[in-house]
């Protein structure tokens, strides 16, 4: 059972987030206005979810937020190391705020996550990035305010990147933007090391929280008025499979779905080879768990899903598909897919696009490989070119586009409760949230339905949304 941290090193965690909001009180006293935060995140829900016990620790010391780099006081990058494109986008924003910081000395530069837990990212920061002040991986999250301190007060860099797998920090402090939605991770970690992927490296082990902690935290979520809950770890159906007591994920599914005040259930990731009867029964039988299912199978050759290190085939992950169409019918399936991993051929790849035409994914998530040191198959020697990788990359999206565009089609007619997000990033007038299934419905209606569920007629359909109009 994953160790907790413990509640005097959380109280010492405290303490300095005490130290800073006075410092900050003073600040704002001298100053007349008060040190402003900036966040902003590269990567995962998970890491999306780190990135809000970010913002949680900094508000309750005193921060507020800015989302402009030439007004924050503090900057904090929270990383992603999954494919060279993220880690690329990070190293471009730390030199621009090198400019930045030249004008504004002061100014605190934090960068942690995933992509720092890498010791070679840590050492290029360090002799490439001088003026960033304060490096923490993904372990060391909990003890932010300590570090943070330092960093201000101690006017050299910090850096705390230290493993210290197996332990779990329970009361962060949280700060949510989305008042209806929340996200709450059950597990952290991976144990799975599928070949081409940095997350076992970069995340530790799998632990999972207790589901005392899970429950309490959607209790209190529910009271603040949340009611959709999408339960996050990197491969779910290993839940409890660390803790001393006899519980899946399939049991702690169940006992959210009895949390009186959720309306509705979402989860991911689950990894084809766990995803068991069990769960499809209980996704099937739990009236609050969306018709919704992500079920990465990344590839659809055998030879390749096996140099992947995916424990899994084709044909199985076929049949867990059919055994789910038929247990939840209508239920939306959406995957990832990785094109041009090292050894794929093209006659792999058009397994690949098997998979696609077979299974009719709702929509997909597809990547192109992205070497990645210190795992299996950076060792592997590519077969096809990088221009072979993009046409097949390019033939992917041409042939999932009218899948989608179809499955989307079909909606037409049908009447679908929305939770509304917001007002439409391309229209104000119009509003936009997510049904049942997690499209994404554009209707027009009065702002003051933000954050209600209301019904409407799906009138029209696109490849990545729908379109309606409030039902009767
Ligand atoms: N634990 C989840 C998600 C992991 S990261 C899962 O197993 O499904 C999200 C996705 O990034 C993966 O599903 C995979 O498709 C992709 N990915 C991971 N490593 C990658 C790499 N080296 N290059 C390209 N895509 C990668
Ligand atoms: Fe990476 Fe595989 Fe773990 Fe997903 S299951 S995080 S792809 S190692
Ligand atoms: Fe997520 Fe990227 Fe880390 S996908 S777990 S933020 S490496």
């Amino acid at each position: 059972m994953a160790e907790l941290i413990t509640k005097e090193q959380m109280a010492y965690q405290r303490s300095f987030i005490m130290k800073l909001k006075e410092e900050n009180a003073r600040y704002a006293m001298k100053n007349g206005h008060v040190r402003l935060a900036l966040t902003e995140t590269y990567g995962c829900q998970q890491n999306e979810n780190d990135t809000e016990r970010i913002r949680g620790m900094l508000r309750e010391a005193g921060f507020e937020f800015t989302d402009d780099s030439y007004k924050a006081d503090v900057v904090i990058y929270n990383t992603c190391a999954v494919r060279e494109n993220a880690e690329q986008k990070v190293f471009g924003r730390l030199g621009i705020l090198k400019h930045i910081k030249e004008e504004r000395p002061n100014m605190l530069i934090g960068v942690c996550g995933c992509m720092v837990q890498q010791e070679h990212i840590t050492k290029k920061i360090k002799s490439v990035h001088e003026h960033v002040d304060l490096v923490f991986g993904t372990h060391a999250l909990y003890k932010m305010p300590e570090l943070l301190y330092k960093a201000i007060n101690e006017k050299k860099t910090v850096v705390d990147i230290e493993s210290s797998d197996g332990a779990i920090a329970e009361d962060i402090p949280i700060m949510r933007d989305d008042a209806k939605k929340a996200w709450v991770s059950v597990m952290y970690g991976c144990n799975n090391f599928c070949s081409y992927c940095i997350v076992p490296y970069v995340r530790g082990c799998e632990r999972s929280r207790t589901p005392e902690a899970v429950l309490n935290e959607v209790k209190a979520l529910v009271e603040d008025g949340c009611s959709e809950i999408a339960l996050l770890g990197q491969n779910v159906n290993s839940y409890g499979k660390d803790l001393d007591i006899e519980i899946d994920f399939s049991d702690l599914m169940r006992m959210v779905n009895d949390v009186p005040g959720v309306e509705r259930i979402r989860f991911m990731t689950s990894h084809p080879k766990d995803l068991s009867d069990k769960l499809i029964l209980t996704m099937a039988e739990c009236d609050k768990v969306c018709k919704q299912l992500h079920l990465p199978f990344q590839a659809g050759s055998d030879k390749i899903l096996n140099q992947m290190n995916r424990k899994y085939t084709k044909e199985e992950y076929l049949a867990k598909i059919e055994k789910v169409k038929k247990a939840i019918p209508g239920i939306s399936l959406s995957t990832d897919v990785i094109v041009g991993f090292p050894t794929e051929k093209n006659e792999d790849f058009e397994e690949t696009l098997d998979v696609l035409r077979k299974v009719e994914f709702d929509n997909i998530f597809s990547f192109i490989y992205s070497r990645r040191e210190g795992t299996p198959a950076a060792k592997l020697d590519f077969v096809l070119t990088d221009e072979e990788i993009h046409t097949n990359f390019n033939k992917l999206l041409e042939v999932q586009n009218e899948i989608s565009k179809r499955k989307n089609e079909a909606y037409i007619g049908r009447v679908e409760k929305v939770l509304v997000d917001g007002v439409s990033k391309n229209d104000k007038e119009t509003l936009s949230g997510r049904c049942d299934s997690s499209k994404i419905v554009n209707f027009k209606g009065d702002k003051s339905l933000i954050g209600k569920y209301i019904n409407v007629k799906i009138t029209e359909a696109h490849t990545w949304s729908l379109n309606g109009e409030i039902a009767e």
